[in-house]
């Protein structure tokens, strides 16, 4: 995977920073934020962050979407193919990515993550710093696993997943499109509707109380 020459982050929040981050560490050498929030003269170190970008995109360079929640990171991926622009696909070099293993455009695989043999990553995922997914599992499109998360060997974790901070999803289990995980929560069992499941072993949260 060659690193590109130059870099657009969609978006200036943490997660940006942390894409930046990544991309550093591959060589990549030029920057641009957009950001519609961006301040007159904001800068990340001396790259700038501009409110929007109306010029072609330079050669070489290819786009990311960075913002940390699904839905708006895969319009941020939609955008970015109406303009014909190339997605990136960032791996940090102290990521391990195992043998036959795939992943999609515009997802970020973070400082020392680790995706096992024969599994799949999406289009626009998030696999954190210090995340796992183990071997075979089946990562769908928009999905975040979080900073020290660990997917177990031969799960399937559907679209638009959020599997929050530390938290564990034990080996084969299949988790519905749209499951939000709680930090620090155990999936023991299938998560076979969508909604935010906290605590060990997980259970479904209705408004501020567990199901
Ligand atoms: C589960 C989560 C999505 C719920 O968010 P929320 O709907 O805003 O919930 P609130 O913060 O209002 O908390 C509601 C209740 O659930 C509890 N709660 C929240 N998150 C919890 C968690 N992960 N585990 C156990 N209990 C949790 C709160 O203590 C609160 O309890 P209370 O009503 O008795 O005071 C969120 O807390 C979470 O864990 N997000 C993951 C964040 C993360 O991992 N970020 C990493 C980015 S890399």
């Amino acid at each position: 995977m060659n690193s590109p020459l130059g870099l657009i982050i969609l978006g200036f929040g943490g997660h940006a920073r942390a894409v930046a981050d990544v991309a550093m560490a591959l060589g990549v050498k030029h920057f641009r934020f957009i950001d519609s929030n961006a301040r007159q003269n904001e800068t990340f170190g001396v790259f700038p962050v501009v409110p929007r970008w109306e010029e072609d995109l330079p050669d070489g360079w290819s786009v990311m979407p960075a913002s940390g929640d699904c839905l708006n990171r895969s319009s941020q991926c939609e955008w970015i193919l109406n303009r014909g622009w190339p997605l990136a696909t960032l791996v940090s070099p102290t990521a391990t990515v195992g043998f036959g293993a795939s992943i999609g455009p515009g997802t970020l695989i973070g400082h020392h993550a680790h995706v096992g043999p024969m599994a799949s990553v999406g289009v626009g995922c998030i696999i954190n710093t210090g995340a796992i997914v183990e071997h075979e599992c089946d990562i769908g499109d928009f999905t975040h696993v979080s900073i020290n998360a660990g997917v177990a060997g031969r799960c399937h974790v559907g679209r638009f997943c959020f599997i929050g901070a530390g938290s564990t999803v034990i080996d084969g289990l299949c988790l519905h499109d749209g499951v939000t995980l709680g930090a620090g929560a155990c999936a023991h069992r299938n998560l076979d509707t969508p909604g935010v499941y906290i605590g060990v072993p997980a259970k479904k949260m209705t408004g501020k109380a567990l199901d």
